[in-house]
């Protein structure tokens, strides 16, 4: 619990196209040795690690085995349950993983695989249907900021993806500006609590007031130990979605041990 309406914050790990299953093993095992020497208190956080799919199977048996306390979710998902949909990965297969959480409309996907608004929509719809959590990623270029300000496009994004979306449902909000992603250049906390609390408007408005006190928005771009507690002072941010800074064990630990370095 936090002071964020009581929310559990969220550092989740997008892994991207990194560390195979073996690789996998050795950081996740670090990972939860460092937090446990450090004396972390694995309730005040949420962990969440997005492998790639070719590690999923490895990271839930270890999770499962050593009883550490992380969430695990899935980098993508398809919008069919089944069938000749070559190369796809049903969310009903990841569902059998036990992976509680998907990521949903990350920017690479949009510009890479040419994922439409129309498709992340049916993308958290299928992740609804087979009980798993989007986690929704919206955020604007930098010709976006330019023409149109940090907010507009992840505002229009977010209403397009929870279009079909039930009243009361859990989706977790991802603002991930384009031009902070990789780039070593965060945005401000003052930004993203701005664009935070748009988005938990968005949410309101689509699914309605308890589930937007509810919902988890997260900010993600350039994360790192250094300036993440800046972040999660904002009243609307609620954790962090956190791309290369997460690949390093140590540095992983000490950005989800935020709370240690609060007022630093
Ligand atoms: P970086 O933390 O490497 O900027 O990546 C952010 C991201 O895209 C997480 O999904």
């Amino acid at each position: 619990m936090n002071e964020n309406g009581g929310r559990t914050p969220l550092i989740a790990g997008n892994w991207k196209m990194n560390l195979d299953h073996l690789q996998a093993v050795a950081f996740v095992q670090k990972l939860h040795w460092t937090l446990k020497d450090a004396k972390h208190e694995a309730d005040s956080v949420e962990v969440g690690l997005f492998p790639p799919f070719t590690d999923l199977r490895t990271v839930q048996t270890l999770l499962d085995a050593d009883k550490i306390p992380f969430e695990l979710g899935a980098q993508d998902l398809s919008a069919h349950d089944s069938g000749a949909y070559t190369g796809e990965v049903s969310g009903a297969f990841l569902a059998k993983l036990a992976c509680r959480y998907v990521i949903i409309g990350h920017s690479e996907r949009r510009a890479y695989h040419d994922e439409t608004d129309e498709v992340v929509a049916a993308k958290v719809a299928a992740a609804h249907k087979h009980g798993l959590v989007p986690v929704i990623c919206v955020g604007e270029t930098a010709e976006d900021l330019e023409a149109h300000g940090s907010s507009a496009v992840p505002v229009a994004q977010l209403t397009a993806a929870l279009a079909g979306v039930a009243a009361g449902a859990e989706v977790v909000v991802a603002y991930e500006p384009v031009w902070a992603i990789g780039s070593g250049q965060a945005a401000t906390p003052d930004q993203a609590q701005d664009v935070a609390a748009k988005l938990r408007a968005v949410v309101r408005e689509a699914i309605g007031d308890e589930a937007a006190a509810r919902t988890r928005v997260l900010y993600g771009g350039s994360v790192k130990s250094s300036n993440i507690a800046g972040f999660m002072r904002e009243p609307d941010v609620d954790g962090a979605l956190v791309g290369g800074a997460s690949l390093v064990p140590e540095e992983f630990a000490a950005i989800i041990r935020y709370q240690n370095h609060v007022g630093v």
